[in-house]
C-alpha cells in the first residue's frame, strides 16, 4: 500500500477515514456499500465538530458576528460546489436535501410550470425510483406521457431507441450519468445534444457519478443536474442542484417560507433573486460546510488518482469473483464505474448479504431501489460490491472468501 506514480497513498487514505478501524463482529470491517452511502473523512467529521463547537449561528439574517461569519462561510460552500461541478455562477447552484429532493424541485417548478397535456417525459429503464416517481406523480396530475429508453443485456442504454422517442412533443429527459444497481456509465452528452436539438430540456441525475469522475456542467451542456452530499464523502440531508440561470430565474419556487422573499404582503409576495428563491427556512448550514470539506477532499485528491484506482478493483473484483462456481455477474457495460453486481445460483441476494455481513462485510442486497430494471432483467434482487477510494484489493480477496464460504450453505 505505497503511493503509486499518481500521488495516490492508499495507507494514508485509509487513515483518513476513522470507520475503517473498526471492528465489526469481531473481525475489521470491510465496507463495500459505497454506492450507498461513502465513509467520512476526517476533514469533514472535524467540520462539523468546528461549526458546532465554535460557529454556530443561523446564516442570512442575523446583525451579529456569528450569523455574518457563518453566512460567509455558507456562501463559500456554494463556490466551493460551483467550482466542482464547473458551473458559470453560483447562482446557478441551490443546496437541497440530496438528489431526490433536487429532481422533486425541478419536476413540481419546471415542470409544473411547463408540463402540458399531451407531452412526453422520457427516462431510462436504469433509473433509481426518485428518478422516476416525481415525474410520475407531475406527470399524472398534467397528463403527459412517461417514454423510458431501453436497456441491451449488458446493462446499456439503447441510444438508437432513444432517438425514435424523441420527438416536438419531448419536454424533459431526466436521466443517471451512472446507474447505481449495475455502474454503466452513460455517455450523457449525446443523449443531451439530442434531446436540445428537439428542444427539450435535460436532467442529470449525477448521485453516483459525482464521487467516482467529474462533472463538468458547461461542457455536458446540461440543462439541471443534482448530486448527494452523502455518496461524495459528505453529510446527511445536504445535496446540490444546477440549473442554467436563465431556468432557474424564469421557474416559480417549490416551497414558500422565510429567506426566499423579496416582499410578503397580505396582497402579494416577491420572490428572493435565484438561488435564495429556491432555499426556504433555515438551510442545511452545518451540511454545507462539511460538503464543502468533502468536495474539497475529493478535488486535493484528484479523479486521475481515483479513477485509476476504482478501475483497478472493479477489474480485479470482477475477475475474481467470476472465478467462484455458479456466480453470474449483472451488468457487463463496457464502461463501468466500480459497482459490481451479482447473483450465485440457488442463493437468495438477501441470504448472501447477511451470511458475508457475519464475516464484516458489508454488501447491499435488494432491488437497490430499482424495482423496473430488476423486472427488465429477470431479477428480484441482486447482490451489490461498491468500491471507493479507501477499498483495497486485500478486500476484495477478503469478499471473495465470504463469499465461497457463504455458498456452503446453500
Ligand atoms: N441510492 C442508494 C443506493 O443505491 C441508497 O444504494
Amino acid at each position: 500500500m505505497s503511493q503509486d506514480n499518481r500521488g495516490f497513498n492508499l495507507e494514508k487514505v485509509r487513515a483518513d477515514f476513522p470507520l475503517l478501524t473498526r471492528d465489526i463482529r469481531g473481525v475489521p470491517l470491510v465496507y463495500l456499500d459505497n454506492a450507498a452511502s461513502t465513509l467520512k473523512p476526517i476533514h469533514v467529521i472535524d467540520r462539523l465538530q468546528q461549526y458546532y463547537r465554535n460557529e454556530t449561528s443561523n446564516v442570512h439574517r442575523g446583525a451579529h458576528y456569528l450569523s455574518s461569519q457563518g453566512t460567509v462561510a455558507y456562501e463559500a460552500s456554494r463556490e466551493t460546489v460551483r467550482r466542482f461541478v464547473n458551473a458559470k455562477s453560483i447562482h446557478e447552484i441551490i443546496f437541497t436535501r440530496g438528489t431526490t429532493e433536487a429532481v422533486n424541485l425541478v419536476a413540481q417548478s419546471w415542470g409544473r410550470a411547463n408540463f402540458k397535456e399531451g407531452d412526453e417525459i422520457i427516462l431510462t429503464e436504469l433509473e433509481h425510483h426518485s428518478n422516476i416517481v416525481p415525474w410520475q406523480m407531475i406527470t399524472s396530475e398534467k397528463g403527459c406521457k412517461i417514454k423510458v429508453i431501453p436497456v441491451n443485456d449488458i446493462g446499456e442504454l439503447e441510444f438508437d431507441k432513444y432517438l425514435e422517442l424523441l420527438s416536438p412533443k419531448t419536454k424533459m429527459v431526466s436521466m443517471s450519468s451512472c446507474s447505481n444497481t449495475l455502474g454503466t456509465v452513460t455517455d450523457v452528452s449525446k443523449y443531451i445534444e439530442a434531446a436540445h436539438r428537439v428542444g427539450a430540456k435535460v436532467m442529470i441525475d449525477a448521485a453516483q457519478s459525482a464521487p467516482q469522475f467529474p462533472t463538468d456542467v458547461q461542457k455536458l451542456d446540461c440543462d439541471f443536474l443534482a448530486f448527494s452530499g452523502h455518496k461524495v464523502f459528505g453529510p446527511y440531508g445536504i445535496g446540490a442542484l444546477f440549473g442554467k440561470e436563465e431556468l432557474l430565474e424564469s421557474m416559480p419556487p417549490y416551497q414558500g417560507g422565510g429567506s426566499m422573499i423579496s416582499e410578503v404582503t397580505w396582497e402579494k409576495t416577491t420572490w428572493a433573486a435565484v438561488p435564495q428563491k429556491f432555499e426556504a427556512g433555515t438551510p442545511a448550514i452545518s451540511g454545507a460546510l462539511g460538503l464543502e470539506a468533502a468536495l474539497s477532499y475529493i478535488m486535493d485528491l484528484g479523479f486521475d488518482a481515483i479513477i485509476a484506482h476504482e478501475h483497478d478493483l472493479l477489474e480485479y473484483a470482477t475477475r475474481e469473483l467470476k472465478e467462484i462456481p455458479g456466480l453470474r455477474v449483472v451488468g457487463e457495460a463496457k464502461n463501468k464505474a466500480a459497482i459490481l453486481s451479482f447473483v450465485i445460483d440457488g442463493a437468495h441476494p438477501s441470504d448472501i448479504g447477511s451470511i458475508i455481513d457475519q464475516q464484516g462485510v458489508a454488501v447491499r442486497a435488494g432491488h437497490h431501489c430499482c424495482q423496473p430494471l430488476m423486472k427488465r432483467l429477470g431479477l428480484p434482487a441482486t447482490v451489490r460490491a461498491s468500491f471507493s477510494i479507501y477499498n483495497t484489493r486485500g478486500e476484495v480477496d477478503i469478499l471473495k472468501q465470504s463469499l465461497i464460504k457463504a455458498k456452503e450453505f446453500f
